[in-house]
């Protein structure tokens, strides 16, 4: 939550400024601001407006204002209010130093009282104010010893970025617990909370690790550890297009999203195969009980990897939020591992809770999208999912490449420690391959989705209902539908109904049926039938040629066969479309819903 960014070179900081917090705006919209040296008279210029980036460029629209040197924010908030005066960047009580921050600072209460106690003013109620009049009190003509000096008194998770007009001719960054990359480039550097950030202007990248500060200057980049001994970094080149952060035509990046999955899945499959990870599946042969830990979607993930890893790997899973895992008595030893799942590789829940387990002697496995992020650098062992960079905040291609990745790990997994043949890991990996263009033929149905949306766009809940493992298809649909579209929705294991569920279900209740042609179609069916003879309005995502079920359904949408236990990966496409196109007609910000940010980084 909360995006920053920080330039010094030779152009003029604002429209990079600008257009990078544009791209950061995923991690929070409360307010944006930025802070430049203003070229004409040295001193630092402040411009902040409550909202999205497209009001701070309003705001800004005709001014003339240059510096080569300067910071941007935008603020998903944890203490204050969406205000003005919260907003960032925060400058010191003389005006000589101006600070962006991503975290929150824990014990900000007692720094506040002893800066008041000095005379300090402060003129925001956020967590981050003390930073900036910390710099002031403390700068004894050293802009980086004064950086390590005030980062020693600050507890909690943050990332800085600082600037000075004592010494304009550089930045400094702070990283400890939330993400800091810093972009290279010819004459000019960089400093944002991602890499797409400023992927218009380089492809190369330092990313600090925790207990990093980095002195940033036009043509040089040192890194130090808290300490202030020198740390040697090894740059990161990535391959990515910039056009991986546009919307490419589409209305939303959603939508783009949605419809790269033919592609993402495609990478994925081709991503796991090429990077076999030996070592992390040799590991595996001698576990005897894993965690999976994760929040929101990619906890939906977790729970139907667990059907998979305890079919093929026969291993008994557990999968718990990252958030109530961290703070239970769980059992780890050392035939223990944990799986934490995360696009971002950022989630504060999921980090810390993997860390601890690590800590505890648990061997741990990071599943995630972003390169270099912070839980792929703190786990013993990394899987990737292949999807570039992943800008709606409702996670949707992400999903099904974590679900890929978890499926291609059982089947790994299941071959070494010799509980699936080679005949049946064979014949699930053709399967596989062939779901990229199974997906394709589903996105095909984008106008019968979206008439089927229009009909029920109106409602005020749904219910999801699905089996086995199908039923995380079933969470997943009702949470991309209350995220974006703000629509009361539950998703509940079908069989699960008769006991309380049912008793919402009456005519005006459209209750969406994952009923694919499996093991479960029977059992399912029956289930179904109980909403219809209660008048529920059903709408089934059901395997093609499937013409039973239209007796029971208002609208059918038919997905393509494929092997029983490969359905989540088509299923959810439907559900994925179907959120999307409520969510636009009812007219919301499906890439940016409120209360909403992409990276959760606190806890
Ligand atoms: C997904 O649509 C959500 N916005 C959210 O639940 C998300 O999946 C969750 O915050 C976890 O994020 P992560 O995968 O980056 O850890
Ligand atoms: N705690 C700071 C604020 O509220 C930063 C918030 C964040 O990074 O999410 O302004």
């Amino acid at each position: 939550m909360c995006g920053i960014i920080g330039y010094i070179g030779k152009r003029n900081a604002v429209p990079v400024l600008l257009y990078g917090l544009q791209r950061l705006e995923y991690r929070g919209y409360d307010s944006a601001g930025i802070a430049v040296v203003d070229n004409e008279n040295g001193k630092i210029l402040i411009e902040k407006q409550v909202g999205k980036i497209k009001d701070l460029q309003e705001h800004l629209w005709g001014r003339n204002i240059n510096g080569h040197l300067g910071l941007g924010h935008t603020r998903w908030a944890t203490h204050g209010s969406p205000t003005v005066e919260n907003a960032h960047p925060h400058i010191s009580q003389g005006g000589k130093f101006a600070i962006v921050h991503n975290g929150i600072i824990e014990n900000y209460m007692e720094l506040k009282k002893y800066l008041q106690e000095k005379g300090y003013k402060f003129k925001s109620e956020t967590d981050t104010e003390v930073i900036a009049h910390l710099l002031e009190d403390e700068y004894n003509g050293n802009l980086l010893d004064t950086a390590l000096k005030v980062a020693k008194k600050l507890e909690g998770a943050y990332a800085v970025g600082i600037i000075s007009t004592e010494e304009p001719d550089k930045i400094i960054a702070i990283k400890k617990g939330s993400p800091l990359i810093i972009g290279l480039g010819k004459e000019e550097n960089f400093i944002a909370s991602d890499i797409p950030a400023v992927l218009e202007y380089t492809k190369d990248f330092i990313v600090l690790e925790d207990g990093e500060v980095a002195l940033i200057t036009e043509d040089n980049v040192e890194v130090y550890n808290l300490e202030g001994q020198k740390v040697q970094k090894k740059p990161l080149h990535v391959t990515w297009d910039v056009s991986v952060a546009e919307k490419g035509g589409y209305k939303h990046f959603m939508q783009k999203e949605i419809h790269e999955q033919p592609r993402t899945i495609g990478d994925t499959l081709a991503g796991f195969s090429s990077s076999k990870n030996e070592e992390l599946f040799d590991m595996l042969k001698d576990i005897n009980r894993l965690y999976i830990i994760a929040c929101g979607t990619s906890f939906h993930a977790g729970l139907v990897g667990k059907f998979w890893i305890e079919k093929f790997a026969r291993i008994p899973v557990e999968v718990d939020y990252a958030s109530e895992y961290r703070y239970r008595d769980r059992i780890i030893d050392e035939k223990t591992a944990v799986l934490g799942i995360s696009q971002s590789g950022e989630t504060a829940d999921t980090r810390f809770a993997l860390l601890d387990a690590k800590k505890e002697g648990a061997k741990t496995i990071g599943l995630v999208n972003v390169v270099g992020s912070s839980l792929s650098r703190e786990s013993d062992y990394v899987l990737y999912t292949y999807c570039g960079p992943e800008i709606g905040v409702a996670a949707t291609k992400t999903f099904t490449a974590q679900l890929v990745t978890l499926l291609l790990f059982a089947l790994e997994a299941g071959l070494k420690r010799e509980t699936i043949s080679k005949e049946e890991y064979d014949k699930i990996h053709e399967a596989l391959l062939h779901i990229p263009s199974k997906v394709e033929e589903i996105l095909k149905k984008d106008d019968e989705i979206k008439d089927i949306a229009y009909k029920y766009m109106n409602a005020t809940d749904f219910l999801f209902l699905g089996r086995n493992i199908n039923y995380p298809i079933a969470l997943e649909g009702a949470l991309k539908l209350k995220e974006i579209s703000y629509i009361h929705a539950e998703g509940y294991p079908a069989g699960e109904m008769k006991h309380g569920p049912i008793a919402l279900i009456d005519e005006k209740l459209p209750v969406v049926s994952v009923i694919p042609k499996d093991r479960f179609y029977e059992k399912m069916f029956s289930n179904v039938q109980e909403v219809k003879a209660r008048k529920g309005k059903v709408i089934s995502v059901a395997t093609q040629d499937d013409e039973k079920i239209k007796e029971l359904s208002e609208d059918v949408i038919y997905i393509p066969q494929t092997e029983d236990i490969l359905y989540p990966i088509l299923t959810v496409i439907p559900l994925q479309m179907l959120s999307y196109h409520i969510a636009t007609l009812l007219g919301k910000d499906v890439d940016q819903p409120r209360n909403l940010a992409k990276t959760v980084t606190v806890e």
